[in-house]
């Protein structure tokens, strides 16, 4: 799928601008503060209603405005669209092809969006946190469900940690008053890794495959769901349910000690390894970012077989460090995407040299020239 234009309305820094995309590539280029990844934030938000920097819908609108709209029009295999999205005093309205949503979660499936950019080293070198809200969000793109799971699954979650805090202060718990709770993160909770290991299956290999490709076969990747219940293979949803039950019933003396829920899939890992050895405690930077981009790569891979078509690419300044081979090797894995968006601070950098792209040159949020 493709855009073909955007239309972005106090949003930011973006007072009010209008860009139109028909090319494959688009190269936004401008000085550090233009408003780069603002645009690229924008095309990111409309896909899936949510900021790729976990930004907060109030901060997005611009400073002294008391909203922000946007608009997208592309083209799909299916035929054209037209989102849009709007956040007024704390609501949010988001349109697709003129019909007002009644849940974000709506437009999963429709339009799919995956964003590269030089934070997400994170997502190797931080806490397990990241590789899990990775993971989420991959899987919530490809199943609606998922995302209402996941909800659930963290409201009970909340909801047990407080019978066990009481429990730990008042010194003790009895079995019946966890039980009900038990039952509901065991069911949820189990659904939820059967849905992450089949999204691991698919998205493990590609990546690995990926990384490969971007070190020209210098060095290779391991990635594995590492999950606290179930071994992260083909496990059936009986399966896990029983071995979570078992879990938390022989953690239980511990759970209450800590006042809080040990096991189950909000405390999930992937491990990321290269070169036979773990990326987060020994891996060089330039191995974090190359890891990152291909777990990114390899998320893009999974859309495109759930969905049927190419996600949309927004990369932000994701070439500047890597090197020459790296770059190269990237720009050609880019060239078989159906659109990509990228910024850059140069126009001499990399990728506005290697890839033909349309270019955007922005400052202070407009568009001075193309
Ligand atoms: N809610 C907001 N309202 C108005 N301006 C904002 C808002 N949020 C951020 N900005 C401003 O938008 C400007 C552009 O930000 P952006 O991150 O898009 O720059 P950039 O072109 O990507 O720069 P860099 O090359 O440094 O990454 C910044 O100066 C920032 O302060
Ligand atoms: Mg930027």
């Amino acid at each position: 799928m493709r855009l073909t234009s955007l239309l972005a309305r106090n949003f930011r820094n973006l007072e009010e601008l209008h860009l139109s995309f028909d090319a494959q590539r688009n190269l936004l280029i401008g000085k550090n503060g233009a408003g780069k990844s603002n645009v690229l934030e924008a095309i990111y938000y409309l896909c899936v209603s949510r900021s790729p920097r976990g930004a907060l819908d109030g901060e997005l609108v611009r400073w002294g405005a008391d909203f922000f709209h946007l608009e997208g029009r592309g083209e799909r295999r299916r035929g054209p669209f037209e989102v849009t999205a709007t956040v007024r005093g704390g609501q949010k309205e988001v349109g697709f092809n003129g019909v007002r949503l009644a849940r974000i979660s709506e437009l999963v499936g429709e339009i799919a969006v995956v964003s590269l950019s030089q934070d997400d080293t994170k997502l190797t070198k931080g806490p397990p946190g990241q590789r899990r809200r990775f993971l989420d969000i991959a899987v919530s793109q490809i199943s609606r469900i998922y995302l209402q799971m996941l909800n659930d699954y963290r409201r009970t979650l909340q909801q047990r940690n407080r019978v066990l805090l009481v429990a730990r202060e008042s010194g003790g718990v009895r079995a019946e008053s966890l039980e009900p709770w038990d039952e509901q993160l065991v069911s949820l909770g189990a659904r939820i890794i059967v849905e992450r290991q089949s999204a691991m299956e698919e998205l493990a290999p590609r990546a690995i495959a990926l990384y490969g490709q971007l070190g020209g076969g210098r060095d290779s990747m391991d990635l594995v769901y590492a999950p606290t219940v179930g071994d992260g293979t083909g496990m059936s949803g009986d399966e896990l349910a029983n071995e979570f039950r078992d879990k938390l019933v022989r953690t239980r003396r511990a759970e209450i000690e800590r006042g809080q829920t040990l096991v189950g899939p909000h405390r999930d890992d992937i491990e990321v390894a290269v070169g036979g050895r773990n990326l987060r405690t020994y891996g060089s930077e330039g191995q974090h970012r190359s890891a990152a981009i291909a777990l990114r790569l390899g998320e893009a891979d999974l859309l495109r077989r759930h969905i049927g078509e190419d996600p949309v690419f927004v990369l932000d300044e994701v070439f500047s460090e890597l090197d020459r081979d790296r770059a190269g090797a990237l720009v050609t894995i880019l060239e078989e995407w159906e659109q990509i968006f990228l910024a850059t601070t140069r126009s001499d950098s990399i990728e506005a040299r290697d890839l033909e792209a349309a270019t955007f040159l922005l400052e202070d949020g407009a568009f001075v020239e193309g």
